[in-house]
């Protein structure tokens, strides 16, 4: 990985000479965003553009929709399949009304009917320009091949920590151009099984890449399986202080825990290291922990003293490299 924002520039670069003109990305109504969120659900965005197109002009706004029946919304969503999503936009589209208008942060989007973490963040990223990284099954497989992460993606704990460097990699100025640029990379260049490194604006920045194991990734693990997962850790001091950073999602949300190396891009490796092995339910993790140095806590990180670690909630993976690097 080189710089952060030189991997922000590059992506959104190519995102804005590439980018397929899509319905949806052509306006700022929140409501029409929605309804292209919700409908790319499961669903590809070839077998969406009709239905899209025809949905809007039978429900132009989030009160025609509210105004109308069930029957009528399932009959213009019919051949889309999971209906649920359709029921649920009807009660959507009446919360909406009866508190007067869309709902502007992600919270109040997130408790729509219908809408969960992923869909809530696309929303509140593409309509509102809100900090949001979102995480659907193409982003993953970006960021596990951006990472080489060989962790199982089917597991919550590989999710969260590919969650974690989405956060951090974000653009902040351009979230949901930088958010559709990732699912856009992931549903036309950096596909499963083949992907085309040859036309990739990240390729640069790409650790799969750069060890050659871009096809192993992401691992899908048989059910069941154990799974050995190199990790690196790096204790940073500065000044006699530890960088370190707060889990923002679940699970063990709050904990604090040392950063792993792509979280750091920028950290002074090299110095002194020591390895262990520490497992949560069956990923066996290879855990390097490797002293560098930085001059500048990264965007969420925070410097704390030593002292002070013994009274914070600390994982026991980080608990354990600090024992073995202090
Ligand atoms: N899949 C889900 N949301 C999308 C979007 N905004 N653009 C492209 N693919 C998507």
């Amino acid at each position: 990985m080189k710089s952060l924002s030189d991997f922000r520039r590059s992506l959104l670069a190519w995102y804005d000479r590439s980018a397929r003109s899509l319905p949806w990305r052509r306006t700022c109504d929140p409501y029409r965003i929605w309804v292209s969120e919700i409908m790319l659900q499961q669903t590809r965005v070839a077998a969406v553009l009709p239905y899209y197109e025809r949905f809007l002009e039978r429900f132009p706004d989030v009160e025609s929709l509210a105004e109308a029946s069930e029957p009528e919304v399932l009959a213009a969503w019919s051949g889309l399949g999971y209906y649920s999503r359709a029921r649920n936009m009807l009660k959507a589209a009446r919360q909406i009304v009866e508190r007067c208008g869309f709902p502007r942060d992600y919270e109040s989007i997130r408790a729509l009917a219908g809408v969960g973490d992923y869909t809530a963040a696309a929303i509140a990223s593409i309509a509102f320009g809100l900090p949001h990284a979102v995480l659907d099954g193409n982003v993953l497989r970006v960021l596990s091949r951006i990472a080489n992460d060989a962790g199982d993606i089917s597991s919550a704990l590989t999710k969260r920590r590919l969650g974690e460097i989405a956060n951090l990699f974000l653009d902040n100025q351009r979230p949901g151009d930088f958010n559709q640029a990732l699912m856009e990379l992931g549903a036309t260049i950096c596909v499963p099984g083949q992907p085309l490194c040859g036309e990739c604006p990240l390729k640069r920045h790409c650790e799969a890449h750069r060890a050659g194991v871009e096809k192993k990734r992401p691992v899908k693990a048989a059910r069941g399986a154990t799974r050995k997962v190199p990790l690196t850790l790096l204790v940073i001091e500065h000044e006699g202080k530890i960088l370190l950073y707060q889990r923002q999602h679940p699970p063990m949300r709050g904990f604090w825990e040392l950063p792993e190396s792509l979280q750091v891009p920028l950290a002074q490796r090299g110095g002194v290291s020591r390895r262990f092995r520490h497992s949560i339910m069956n990923q066996n993790y290879e855990v390097t922990v490797e002293r560098a140095t930085l001059a500048r806590a990264p965007k969420g990180m925070r410097w704390l003293n030593p002292s002070d670690l013994a009274a914070l909630p600390l994982t026991t993976m980080s608990r354990k490299a600090l024992r073995l690097l202090r």
